[in-house]
């Protein structure tokens, strides 16, 4: 499923040059590439670990309902797993899960960590309408994701990480207290916030990285038990992870959406790479044309999945010099013309 083109426009954030420069003196101990169903799937989480130095990677949702998910699924959803849980530079992949029964939940946890995994994650973030029971709408039912975490918890030997991924609330960003209560069972590794509550899906004026400070552990309060947190929501480049950092005091960080425009997305937040140059992003395109042809993706869902890359690429970073030749590539049909549009664009770049 192509779902570039049903995702709002992206607003500038306002930068604040004195968070900027304060956040620049807050390490960043962790980056993940985000979970994207639809869009991080095995090939593309390949790729982009090949030229982003992530410190995790994750898998997309695997939706548990009342039986534990069989073992064969598991392996199509994270083939990470016949590779000693790692895509092939070596970056670990979290495997997701996504469901409201508890038990289910644990054996199909359980089973992953059997077949190679050393960290789990659990989903009460997803928003969509589409998941039934599963996802961010469990944010309202504070007992069952707590029920859920600590059952995880208590199946895994205390070796595998766990970790919790979840939205500020369902309506309203007031909700989190009681949900961080809920999922900062003993045990648990790491706190996940995406900065917005489910009703603001991906909206950029939904975006409250403060609503995290609010939670974080400091001499007066411990609600997180010093479960360090993970902040997720619009961090796109160096100066927007400064004031991220800055603003939430989190020294670990998700990226999403704005990682395929800036492959080498890691690097660049730790200040230790400039973003790479269109011309690099238009091979690691053409690369992850390959890697798809290796998974034995058909030739119309690849030209699908180019398009995807090529759409965030130009709707979270290149949107000035990119458009036209985008929206030319949208027209392409084969592999071959793809590669000459590429190779075209390339030239006229000067690379
Ligand atoms: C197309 C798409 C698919 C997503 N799929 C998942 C998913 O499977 N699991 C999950 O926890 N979050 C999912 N998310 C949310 C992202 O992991 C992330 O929390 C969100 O995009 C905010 O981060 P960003 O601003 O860096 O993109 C998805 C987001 C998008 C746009």
């Amino acid at each position: 499923m192509v779902t570039v083109t049903q995702m709002p426009e992206p607003k500038a954030l306002e930068l604040d040059p004195n968070l900027v420069a304060a956040g620049a003196n807050v390490p960043l101990s962790r980056v993940y590439l985000a979970p994207m169903e639809g869009v991080c799937d095995p090939p593309m989480r390949q790729v982009i670990t090949r030229h982003g130095h992530y410190d995790e990677c994750f898998s997309e949702f695997i939706r548990v309902t009342t039986e534990p998910i069989p073992y064969k699924s598991l392996l199509r959803e994270v083939p990470e797993l016949e590779h000693d849980g790692k895509t092939d530079s070596g970056c670990l992949c979290r495997v997701q899960l996504l469901g409201d029964n508890a038990e289910a939940m644990a054996v199909t946890a359980l089973r992953a960590v059997e077949l190679g995994a050393k960290s789990i994650d659990l989903n009460f973030g997803c928003p969509s309408r589409f998941v039934h029971h599963g996802g961010a709408i469990l944010l309202k039912e504070p007992e069952l994701i707590h029920e859920i975490t600590a059952r995880v918890r208590e199946a895994l030997d205390p070796a595998i990480f766990l970790s919790v991924k979840f939205r500020l609330g369902v309506m309203s960003a007031s909700e989190l207290t009681t949900i961080v209560n809920a999922v900062a069972v003993p045990g648990v590794n790491e706190l996940i916030i995406h900065a917005r509550t489910r009703k603001d899906l991906y909206k950029a004026e939904g975006l409250n990285w403060p609503a995290i400070t609010t939670v974080m552990d400091d001499e007066t309060s411990g609600l997180c038990h010093g479960i360090p947190v993970v902040a997720n929501g619009d961090v796109s480049d160096f100066a927007s992870s400064c004031q991220c950092r800055a603003v939430t005091r989190c020294q670990r960080q998700m990226v999403g959406r704005a990682a395929f425009g800036t492959p080498n997305m890691p690097q660049v937040l730790r200040g230790s790479e400039d973003a790479m140059s269109l011309a690099s992003v238009l091979d690691v395109a053409w690369e992850f044309g390959v890697e798809l042809q290796k998974f034995g993706c058909p030739e119309k869902s690849t030209m699908d999945r180019l398009k995807q890359f090529l759409g965030y690429a130009n709707k979270y970073r290149f949107k000035e010099v990119l458009a036209p030749f985008f929206y030319t590539f949208c027209r392409a049909q084969t592999l071959v013309e793809a590669q000459q549009l590429l190779s075209t664009k390339k030239t006229e770049l000067g690379a």
